[in-house]
This record gives structure tokens, sequence and C-alpha cells, in this order.
């Protein structure tokens, strides 16, 4: 077993000797899971009477405690208590991924590691196009997502999350992948991008500062960071044609004069839904394909899109009914959403 740090490696051979014992504990751990199924209900309860170890990686947007559109379960970052439970469940060297604001990471990251967890990096998205909420506050433009672990050492699924680099040929391996992920603005397309697209700014000031017209100068642009489109309106309803619309919370709802404005009705209203590209990547670098990923925050269910797209088995948690319904719909969609 793993469950001990340890200071020396052990030989080739007895690591797979561990890993062989690992893989079919691992096995008879989530032989009673409900594996690709929503689970309505809190997460800390439903997680006390899951098993120590059975879960291969964790891959979750929970609420960021910004009281984000007044939404109650958006009061506070998840407890301590609740992030020690993730770490039972989780796996021994298994990871946690965890989307988060710029306003409140340090809280979830503390809670993170005071459960136990090694706090080993952060992952900006910058998307570039939030609203500012108040006249004192900065736009925001980055979401800092955080990477924990528990126990030993072990690596990234690094290969798996290489980045497209088609210039470069068929010789070389694809980019290395950063810690930096980029949001194109929805609408923009292969060929064009909508006016502000973040990409599509930092991409025209790199060529603007880049003095050389060769063929290296121009491989410095940031084509080498992993971009995504946000959720689209079609990515987001996508699977939910038979579900009744509803009207959809926005940021506009928040300013006084526009408390009347018209709503816009969508089968999909949860009012954070996160790209299926983003939560793709995530669980391609945490996650091989046959393994379990757990999303405790499941809202619409864009983590259970992602994994089936990814060919990885996943379990949502969700305590809101309607979500529940939204995320059971997206997440049949398996097959219109794979590539
Ligand atoms: C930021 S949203 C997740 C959005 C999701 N990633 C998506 O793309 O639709 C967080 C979700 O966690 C749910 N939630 C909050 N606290 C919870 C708890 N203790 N147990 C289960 N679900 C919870 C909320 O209802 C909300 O839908
Ligand atoms: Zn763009």
């Amino acid at each position: 077993m793993l469950r001990k740090e340890r200071s020396t490696s052990p030989p080739p051979d007895e690591i797979k000797r561990r890993l062989t014992l690992e893989r079919r504990r691992l096995k008879r751990a989530q032989a009673n899971l409900p594996i690709c199924k929503v689970v309505r209900g809190d997460s800390l309860k439903v997680l006390c009477k899951w098993p120590d170890y059975c879960i291969d990686a964790i891959v979750t947007g929970p609420p960021y405690g910004i009281q984000f559109l007044g939404e109650k379960w958006d009061n506070d970052v998840p407890s301590e208590e609740l992030w020690r439970q993730l770490h039972r469940v989780l796996k021994a060297g298994g990871r946690l991924l965890v989307l988060s604001a710029t306003r409140t990471w340090h809280r979830m990251a503390t809670r993170i590691e005071s459960a136990g967890f090694h706090v080993e990096d952060e992952i900006v998205w910058i998307y570039g196009q939030g609203f500012p909420k108040h006249s004192s506050k900065l736009k925001p433009a980055h979401d800092p997502i955080i990477v924990a672990r528990k126990g030993p050492v072990s690596d990234l699924n690094i290969d798996a999350a290489r980045i497209r680099e088609p210039r470069l040929g068929s010789q070389s391996k694809d980019r290395w992948p950063a810690n930096v992920v980029f949001s194109h603005t929805p609408g923009c397309t292969d060929e064009k991008c909508q006016s502000g697209c973040a990409v599509d700014l930092l991409n025209s000031q790199a060529k603007y500062l880049s003095t050389s017209k060769s063929r290296s100068a121009d491989l410095n642009n940031v084509s080498r960071f992993f971009y995504c489109t946000r959720a689209s309106t079609r990515e987001r309803n996508l699977g939910c044609e038979n579900l009744e619309k509803k009207r959809k919370a926005t940021f506009m709802d928040t300013l006084p004069s526009n408390r009347n404005s018209e709503a816009r009705e969508m089968a999909n209203f949860h009012p954070t839904v996160q790209p299926v590209d983003l939560m793709r990547w995530l669980i391609r670098l945490v996650c091989k394909p046959g393994d379990l990923v757990l999303d405790p925050f499941f809202g619409s269910g864009t983590t259970g899109v992602a994994a089936n797209c990814e060919g990885v088995r996943w379990i949502g948690i969700e305590m809101d009914v309607n979500y529940c319904r939204i995320a059971r719909a997206r997440t049949r969609m398996r097959k219109r959403l794979a590539r």
C-alpha cells in the first residue's frame, strides 16, 4: 500500500507489486459506488458513507464564497471538515484540482491544506471578460485553480495534457503544458476572434512586440498555452432540450437600474457553468482513461460531460434537485460532445 510518504524509493519490482495491489484494492473499494451517476445530497453527508481511498482524482468548481448573484450556496468556501472527507476518500498520490476566486482562494487553499493535502501549484485561468462587481473593485479576469495532492509524490499526466502545436511538424512533441490557461470569448471561431477576446489581445500584442518575422519569433506568441472557449449557450444547453426553461440570473440583475431587465430563459439555468474544454484538460492532467473522478459540487454536470469525453468514469454530488436534473440530461449526451 502507498499510504505513507517515504524519503527513499523502493526497488522497481516492489513498486510494481504495490501498484497491482493498489489497483485491486481500488476496484474492491469502488464496487458499491454510484459510478457515472448524479447523487443528490449534501457532499459531507454523502461522503461520510464512502470507504477510504476509493477515488482516483477530484476535479471541482466549488462555491467560491463570494455570494455570486446572491446565491445562498455561495456564502462561504467549503469547510475544512468537507475537505477532510475528500482527503479520506481520495487514493494515495491522487490529485485535487479546485477552481477558486481571486478574492477567496487563500481561504480555500488554507482549508485544503489544513485538511491534509499538499498544495503543489496554482493554474491561472485567464478569460478577460468578467464584470466589475463594484466601483471600488477591479474587473475580474482570471480564476486561480488550486492543485493539491494526497500523500506520496506522483506524476501529472504531462503527455496527455500537452498543447497542440501543429506548426512544429510531426517530428516534434507538442508543447509542455504551463500553469496558465486562456479562454476565448464565446463566438470566437478558428478563423476569427470576437473583439476583446483575451487570446486575441495577447496574440496581437506578442506579434507587435516581435521585431523579427522569422518562424521562431512567430512561435513566441501565446499559442504555447492551453486555450478553451467559455461555455457557449449551445454547449451549456446540449442534452437539455426536453427540460423546462427557466430564467437564468445574470450579473445585470444585481445592478439597481437593471432589476427589471428582460430575463433570458434557458434549460440549463445554472449561473456558473464551467467550460467543457477546460474541465477536459484538467481531467486529462490528473486521470488516465478508466479512472474514477469525483466532483462533489456537480452543479449542471460539466465535469461529468468532460469525463465522458475523456473515457474517465465519474461521480457527481449536487444538493439542488433542479441542477441534478440538468446534470443528468447533460451527462447523457456523451456521444454528441465526444470528438
Ligand atoms: C460553482 S457551482 C458548480 C458549477 C459546475 N461546475 C457547472 O459547470 O455547472 C457549485 C455547486 O455546488 C452545489 N453545492 C454547494 N454546496 C454543496 C454541498 N455541500 N453539497 C453538494 N452540493 C453543493 C451548489 O448547488 C452549486 O450547484
Ligand atoms: Zn478568441
